[in-house]
């Protein structure tokens, strides 16, 4: 495996450029899905009378298509880029890691068939029945051997923070996956929890938040960890700070999960406790977007003319912003308001839109020319015009939605001086309907967005050929 000057070492790229290829793709499907739920919740007969398209079939598609498919593989992706540039190394068992390629998308074309057809476990974000739950199980302990392996075999004493990230994430949705899915077998498509009751519901909201800490958050920020210092040319803001952020967020995610569970059956001191940990958690949050946004210190002029970085600072403001909400959405008092409202979904999709979205596209418009031997992507102007649809399409989305939750929950809330209610449902449901309207444009642009950058990456992909890139010899450090 040592590399010499005769015998050159490369690292291994095709799966890399598999899973960066097919994050592109399942962002179009998962996001047209979403596009068509929300046009579904604006136009009710969309369903078309058809059971495999009714609206509780086709959300959890687009929940699982948009986080397991589409960040799941820019994740996968691009962590087996990082950890072997970062370790100076080829991957560990490159023959496992082409399993969890073909593992994965296999994992997803179950889930694209299954859900339609209305099997499910019912718990949010855990759907998927227990045979296709055994194969997640087996395709997350080969990535960890391959993730971990590299990490072991590595050229070089330190082990980038970015690593961290990603490792985080691997053992926890591991640990996570493993312990929700838990499930009584009953048939081939049928199980049940082998928890009851408000212990089930505990399970799952821990399962539930720690996906958003681990899936959705831990792992992009290991992407944010290598890219954003690679496209601003400039070391990380405070390496220190990032160790900080690291083990701070890691600890207190953990125990957060009960503000989903808020005025429950859930004993009430477990409510406090995910209350105050949920606060505690804005502190780490914004240490951490901080860092990557002070790592463009005297480099800011490059956000002017440089598409790329400004898709990944902008992700940023959007974690910021997200994980400022959140924690006062975990309040009571303001969750009392919050709970069962389009207000959840905007928060929801601050995050997904904003930070998971425009980071996973930023360090792939980094990525994809790399991986076919370009310097840049095909058309730098489709970049730029990418990021105004996404930007514009993304403040449509959580601006209507943050004026529907308010203005649902006060008008539940409302009550005459008899004690009568203001307000009926259906009332609160009419008044939705513009701003639902008005998402779904929103959606469109974001669609159209991805849609650009399909062509783009395609284009790219075609003009380019699969290069080979060999592992430094000398090593120098990380
Ligand atoms: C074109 C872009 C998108 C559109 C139009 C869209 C639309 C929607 C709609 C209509 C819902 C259901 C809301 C409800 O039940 O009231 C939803 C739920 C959800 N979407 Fe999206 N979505 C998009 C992109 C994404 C992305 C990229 C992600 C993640 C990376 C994401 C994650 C979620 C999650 C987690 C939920 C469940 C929210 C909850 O239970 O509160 N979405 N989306
Ligand atoms: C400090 C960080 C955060 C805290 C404390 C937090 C807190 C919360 C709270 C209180 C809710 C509403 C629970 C309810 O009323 O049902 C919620 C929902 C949600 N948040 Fe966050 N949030 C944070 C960051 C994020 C980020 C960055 C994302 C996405 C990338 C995200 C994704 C979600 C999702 C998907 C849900 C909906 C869960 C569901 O009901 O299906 N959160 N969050």
């Amino acid at each position: 495996m040592e590399a010499t000057n005769n015998n050159a070492v490369y690292y291994d790229d095709t799966v890399v450029r598999q899973f960066s290829i097919m994050a592109v793709v399942w962002g179009v499907v998962g996001m047209a899905v979403g596009v068509f739920i929300a046009s579904q919740l604006a136009w009710p007969e969309l369903n078309f009378g058809i059971p495999w398209l009714s609206y509780g079939r086709l959300r959890p598609l687009h929940t699982n298509a948009v986080i397991f498919a589409f960040g799941g593989c820019a994740l996968m992706g691009t962590s087996y880029y990082v950890v072997q540039r970062t370790c100076q190394t080829k991957l560990f068992m490159p023959k496992l890691a082409s399993f969890t390629f073909w593992g994965w998308q296999l994992v997803i074309l179950a889930a694209a068939i299954s859900l339609p057809l209305g099997y499910t476990q019912g718990k949010e974000y855990a759907e998927l029945e227990w045979p296709i739950d055994l194969l997640i199980a087996a395709v997350w302990v080969a990535y960890a051997i391959v993730f971990f392996g590299t990490v072991g075999i590595r050229k070089v004493r330190h082990i980038y923070v970015a690593n961290w990230f990603y490792g985080g994430f691997i053992l926890a949705v591991a640990l996570l996956h493993i312990v929700n899915s838990a499930a009584i077998p009953a048939g081939w498509m049928k199980s049940y929890s082998a928890y009851a009751g408000v212990q089930d519901a505990m399970v799952q909201w821990w399962y539930g938040h720690n996906a958003v800490g681990f899936f959705l958050t831990a792992g992009f920020l290991g992407m944010m960890y290598y890219f954003i210092p690679k496209q601003a040319g400039r070391p990380v803001y405070s390496y220190r700070l990032s160790i900080v952020h690291f083990w701070a967020l890691i600890f207190t995610y953990m125990w957060a999960g009960p503000h989903h569970l808020h005025y429950t059956a859930l004993p009430d001191w477990t409510q406090s406790v995910g209350m105050v940990f949920s606060l505690i958690l804005l502190a780490p949050s914004w240490g951490g977007m901080i860092n990557g946004i002070m790592t463009l210190s005297g480099a800011w002029h490059k956000l002017r003319d440089d598409p790329i970085l400004r898709f990944l600072i902008v992700s940023l403001s959007f974690y910021g912003m997200s994980t400022f909400e959140g924690p006062m959405m975990a309040i009571k008092t303001v969750n009392a308001l919050s709970h069962y409202t389009d207000w959840t979904v905007g928060h929801v999709h601050s995050g997904a839109l904003g930070w998971v979205g425009l980071i996973t596209m930023g360090s792939l418009y980094y990525l994809i020319p790399r991986l076919f031997g370009k310097t840049k992507m095909h058309s730098v102007p489709a970049i730029e015009l990418h990021f105004w649809m996404a930007t514009i399409g993304i403040v449509l989305y959580i601006a209507a939605m943050w004026i529907a939750g308010v203005m649902q929950g006060l008008m539940w809330r409302a009550v005459n001086p008899d004690g009568t209610l203001t307000y009926t449902f259906v009332e609160s449901v009419k008044a939705t309907y513009p701003f639902y309207v008005i998402r779904v444009t929103g959606g469109l642009l974001y669609l159209g967005g991805m849609l650009v950058m399909a062509w783009n990456t395609w284009k790219t992909a075609m003009s380019g050929r699969s290069v080979k890139v060999a592992v430094p010899a000398a090593v120098a450090h990380a």
